[in-house]
């Protein structure tokens, strides 16, 4: 998002930083050609133009999971190769892994909605690698596309076969221990063990199927030992590849389906080292934080997101409405809403489209304003409103992702109120509009919508 607003608009996006709930959607789901997988290719592409020695780039993020490459400095031997495998510490630092990389990503891509897709392979239809990742399959012109993988899933004719992604993972009841309904002696999670080990062999179930094997069945089996060959295969290279990512949320996500079945199912709470150990990670700032397994054991209350199909993610029952009696667009980038209090952590989101009804994803703008929205508030756009020929509506995204596009005037403009040459500012809708929408009259003008 670009910040080329006021001071006052700026202060009101900083204060807009604790977003609502961050929703990681099967990758299925998103539009190969829409804005969350431009976003997704911008992060990753911003990262990847930085210093090899910044805690926010590409390369040192892929080297705390784990390298081939010698650390230059104490921060690199205290934070690269740190990945924990084959033993229960996997699930929980995978996740607080992903936790602080996500976090980098969104920062880079200047979309502060961006969240990680998850891949959900164990679905029959989703068997081949995610489109995006492999068209186009050039590597300088889609940042989701490498050469380092097999090269049937890399052209789309190699699909995993069903027992690569078996869930029977999901039977077992113990996290670290065996039960006869459980593929691994190890449990779901893998062996408990007194302290991190980057690599042990002591594997549960899921870490085993899907895991292991769907790393191997991507990376295919050019393991050179330096990266040039198969980097999914070999997990000190595994992170340098996109995909890496999407595995890993669809293994965090696994994780909740297993906890919500119940019959006992529980993470080790009981075992002061998955609780206590401490691992430390970057945030986008670069700056250094610690997480233990009692920090991350709620996705939702401590670090604020969740799975597309968690219970309760995508909210529950209508949205509340919300109205706004007029918008107008200000001049440039910005827009001035006149609202309904909006509380926190909700947020307002403008859209655009061309009179063609074509929608822009690239105008797309966020703003939040502490602690409630107040009247006459500013939000901004991520690009110059130019074309004249564009239309806006704004949508209100509650806590749960639930959008409530506020319909008073579902798309508006141009109106360049305010701007050299600008027509007058935009009348509130008519009655009669109102009803046209499907909405109430509003006592003092405009509609109430639900
Ligand atoms: Cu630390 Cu799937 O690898």
């Amino acid at each position: 998002m670009k910040l080329g607003a006021s001071v006052l608009l700026i202060g009101l996006l900083l204060g807009g930083i604790a977003l609502g709930q961050n929703v990681r959607k099967s990758i299925a789901t998103l539009d190969p050609n829409g804005p969350e997988i431009a976003s997704l290719r911008k992060g990753i592409q911003a990262m990847q133009s930085r210093a090899a020695t910044d805690p926010t780039s590409w390369k040192f993020q892929a080297s705390i999971h784990a390298t081939y490459d010698q650390p230059s400095n104490q921060q690199e031997v205290q934070t690269w190769n740190q990945c924990q495998h084959g033993q229960f510490f996997f699930l929980s630092w995978h996740r607080m892994y992903l936790y602080y990389f996500e976090r980098i990503l969104r920062a880079a891509s200047g979309d502060a909605s961006l969240t990680l897709p998850y891949w959900n392979y164990s679905d029959p239809t989703q068997r081949g690698l995610p489109l995006p990742f492999r068209q186009p399959a050039d590597p300088s012109a889609n940042p989701l596309f490498v050469s380092e993988r097999d090269a049937n899933m890399n052209d789309g004719t190699g699909f995993l076969p069903a027992g690569a992604v078996d869930l029977s993972a999901l039977n077992c009841t113990n996290f670290d221990t065996s039960d006869p309904q459980c593929p691994s002696p190890y449990g779901f999670g893998s062996a408990a063990v007194p302290q991190p080990e980057h690599f042990n062999e002591l594997y549960g179930a899921l870490e085993e199927t899907p895991h292991n094997v769907v790393h191997v069945l991507v990376g295919g089996q050019n393991v050179s030992g330096q990266c040039n060959g198969s980097w999914m295969t070999d997990p000190l290279c595994s992170a340098r590849d996109p995909i890496f990512f999407l595995h890993h949320a669809n293994i965090d996500r696994l994780w909740k389906r297993w906890l919500d079945q119940g019959g006992g199912r529980q993470d080790p709470l009981a075992d002061q080292a998955w609780m206590s150990t401490q691992f430390t990670f970057y945030d986008e700032n670069a700056q250094p934080h610690q997480l233990t397994g009692k920090d991350i054991l709620d996705t939702v209350g401590q670090l604020n997101y969740c799975y597309d199909d968690d219970p309760g993610c995508l909210g529950t029952g209508p949205p509340q409405p919300k109205n706004c009696s007029v918008m107008k667009l200000v001049c440039g980038n910005e827009a001035t809403l006149v609202c309904d209090p909006i509380p926190l952590p909700d947020t307002l989101v403008l859209e655009a489209r061309d009179k063609d009804a074509v929608p822009l994803p690239d105008y797309r703008g966020v703003g939040l304003t502490p602690p409630m929205l107040p009247d006459g508030a500013n939000i901004v756009y991520d690009a110059p409103i130019s074309q004249l020929d564009n239309e806006f509506k704004a949508c209100a995204v509650d806590q749960s992702f639930r959008r409530n596009c506020i319909p008073d005037i579902p798309f508006f403009g141009p109106d360049l109120t305010g701007c050299p040459g600008g027509p007058p500012p935009h009348p509130l809708p008519t009655c009669a509009q109102c009803r046209k929408e499907g909405c109430a009259c509003r006592a003092g003008g405009g509609c109430l919508c639900q």
